[in-house]
C-alpha cells in the first residue's frame, strides 16, 4: 500500500491553477449569455455541500442509483465477465465502488482517474485496505480526454469504466460528445462503461431536487463565488446573487443561474463585468434522459448500450455501454463508406461525394477524427479541407480536383496507414 502511496505523491497535482480560472471566468463571463464552468464549484466546502445535497430529502439521485445498484450487482457482474481492470471516472465517495468491486469475479486492478491528487489519495485510503487483493493504480488526469491507463501486473480480461452519478449529465452537447469519445478510447477495444443516468420524470419532482427546502443547493451554488473571491480576486457581492434552477422539458435539462438582484458592477483583473437587476450567469446543466435521447447522444460518439437497468420511482438508469463496431452516425453515403468503416472495424470515416463544404462543416462541427473526401464538385482548392478543420494527411498531397477519386484528410494526431487491400482510387487509411 505504501507504494500506491509513494507513487501518488510524486504524481503532479492537476487542479487548476489561478490563471486557468482566471481565463475560464473572464472567457464565460465575456459572453453573452454569461456563463461560469460548473466544474469550480468543487473546492473543499463544495465538495462538502454536494455531500450535504446527496442527503437532503428531495434529492433522490443519489440514493435512488445507490439502491439500484445494490439490486442489480449481481446481474451486472455476470454481464461483464471476470478479472475486470475497473476504471472510475473521477473517484467520488468511494462508497459504489467499493460495493461494484466486491459484487465483481475477481477484479485485477482498480484506476480511478482525477484531476486533484489530494482526491485521488483519500479514495485509494478508503478502499485498498479493504480490497487487498485488488492492484490500486490511481492516475492523476483529466478524464475528459483519452487516458492512457497503467497495465496492471495481472492481465485483465478487458476494462469496465464507472461512471456513476450522473455526472455525464452536467456536460452538455458537444462537451458531453466529446467525453462520451473520449471514454471509447479510454475504453480500449473491447472495453465497456457502466453509466449511470438520471432519467426524464414529472418536472416537479426533478425541480424539487436542486431546489431543497434547507437551500443547500442554492449555499452550493452561490458558493462558487465565494471561491472565485477568494482564488481570482473577483468581487461578486455574495448577497447580490440568488440560485435559481429550472427545469426544461425542451431540452431535458435542470438549468441553473445565479441571478444579479440589482444592478451592479463586479471587478476581476482590471476589467469590470456589469451585471443588470435580474440578469441571470449560467452556472450549471444537469440533462435528463429519455431512452431515445441517451442513445442518440451515445451514437454521436460511436457508443451503444448493451443492457439497461431502471429504477421505477424515481427513474433512473444503469446503462452498460460498448464501442460500435462502425460508427454509423459518422458514416455518410451509401457503399464504400459503410463498406470501409466494416474493413476497418472502427469508426469516424466519412465518405463524401458531391460535398459541400459549408454544410458539412456545420452539420459534423468538430467532431470528426478522419474523413474521406471525393467527388466530382470539390473544386480543386484546399478552402475545403480549411473549412472542416482538417489538414491532407502525410504521403498525400495531391491537388483536389481529382474528378471521383477519394483523398484521405485528418485531424492532428492520427496516424496515417497506407492499406493496400483498399485499392480503386483509395489512397490511404488512418487510425484514430
Ligand atoms: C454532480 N452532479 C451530477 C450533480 C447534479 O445533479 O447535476 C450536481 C448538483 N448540482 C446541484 N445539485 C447537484
Amino acid at each position: 500500500m505504501s507504494t500506491v502511496h509513494d507513487a501518488l505523491q510524486a504524481l503532479t497535482d492537476l487542479t487548476p491553477g489561478r490563471q486557468q480560472i482566471l481565463s475560464d471566468v473572464v472567457a464565460g463571463l465575456s459572453r453573452t449569455p454569461r456563463q461560469l464552468p460548473s466544474k469550480y464549484f468543487y473546492d473543499a466546502r463544495g465538495s462538502r455541500l454536494f455531500e450535504q445535497i446527496t442527503q437532503t430529502p428531495e434529492y433522490y439521485p443519489t440514493r435512488t442509483e445507490l439502491a439500484l445498484l445494490k439490486r442489480v450487482l449481481p446481474d451486472i457482474a455476470r454481464s461483464v465477465g471476470p478479472r475486470l481492470h475497473v476504471v472510475e471516472l473521477g473517484s467520488g465517495s468511494g462508497r459504489k465502488t467499493a460495493l461494484l468491486l466486491a459484487a465483481l469475479h475477481d477484479p485485477v486492478a482498480y484506476t480511478p482517474i482525477e484531476i486533484s491528487r489530494a482526491a485521488l489519495l483519500s479514495s485509494i485510503d478508503h478502499l485498498a485496505p479493504a480490497l487487498p487483493e485488488v492492484e490500486m493504480l490511481p492516475v492523476c488526469a483529466d478524464f475528459t480526454r483519452p487516458v492512457a491507463v497503467p497495465m496492471p501486473e495481472r492481465e485483465p480480461a478487458r476494462r469496465l469504466l464507472f461512471f456513476p452519478g450522473s455526472t455525464l449529465g452536467n456536460f452538455e452537447g458537444e462537451d458531453a460528445v466529446a467525453l462520451l469519445r473520449a471514454m471509447r478510447q479510454t475504453m480500449g477495444r473491447d472495453g465497456l462503461a457502466l453509466v449511470g443516468i438520471d432519467l426524464h420524470k414529472d418536472p416537479a419532482l426533478i425541480e424539487a431536487a436542486y431546489n431543497d427546502a434547507q437551500g443547500v443547493t442554492a449555499a452550493f451554488t452561490l458558493n462558487l463565488l465565494a471561491r472565485l473571491n477568494r482564488e481570482i480576486g473577483s468581487d461578486f457581492d455574495l448577497d447580490g446573487f440568488h440560485h435559481r434552477a429550472c427545469y426544461s422539458t425542451a431540452r431535458l435539462r435542470i438549468e441553473t443561474d445565479l441571478v444579479s438582484r440589482w444592478a451592479q458592477d463586479m471587478h476581476l483583473d482590471g476589467r469590470t463585468f456589469h451585471f443588470a437587476a435580474d440578469e441571470p450567469i449560467r452556472v450549471e446543466y444537469s440533462h435528463k434522459y429519455t431512452d431515445d435521447s441517451f442513445e442518440a447522444l451515445l451514437q454521436h460518439a460511436g457508443l451503444q448500450v448493451t443492457q439497461r437497468w431502471n429504477a421505477d420511482s424515481p427513474a433512473y438508469g444503469l446503462r452498460l455501454l460498448r464501442a460500435c463496431a462502425v460508427d454509423q452516425h459518422h458514416v455518410i453515403g451509401a457503399g464504400i463508406g459503410a463498406q470501409l468503416g466494416e474493413h476497418l472495424g472502427f469508426g469516424v470515416v466519412v465518405v463524401v461525394l458531391d460535398g459541400d463544404a459549408g454544410d458539412l462543416a456545420e452539420r459534423l462541427g468538430q467532431r470528426l477524427g478522419l474523413v474521406l473526401v471525393g467527388g466530382d464538385r470539390l473544386g480543386d482548392d484546399r478552402d475545403f479541407l480549411d473549412a472542416l478543420g482538417l489538414e491532407l494527411s502525410g504521403g498525400v498531397d495531391e491537388p483536389l480536383h481529382l474528378g471521383g477519386l477519394l483523398l484521405l484528410a485528418q485531424r492532428g494526431g492520427l496516424e496515417l496507414a497506407v492499406d493496400p487491400l483498399l485499392g480503386g482510387g483509395l489512397v490511404g487509411v488512418g487510425r484514430l
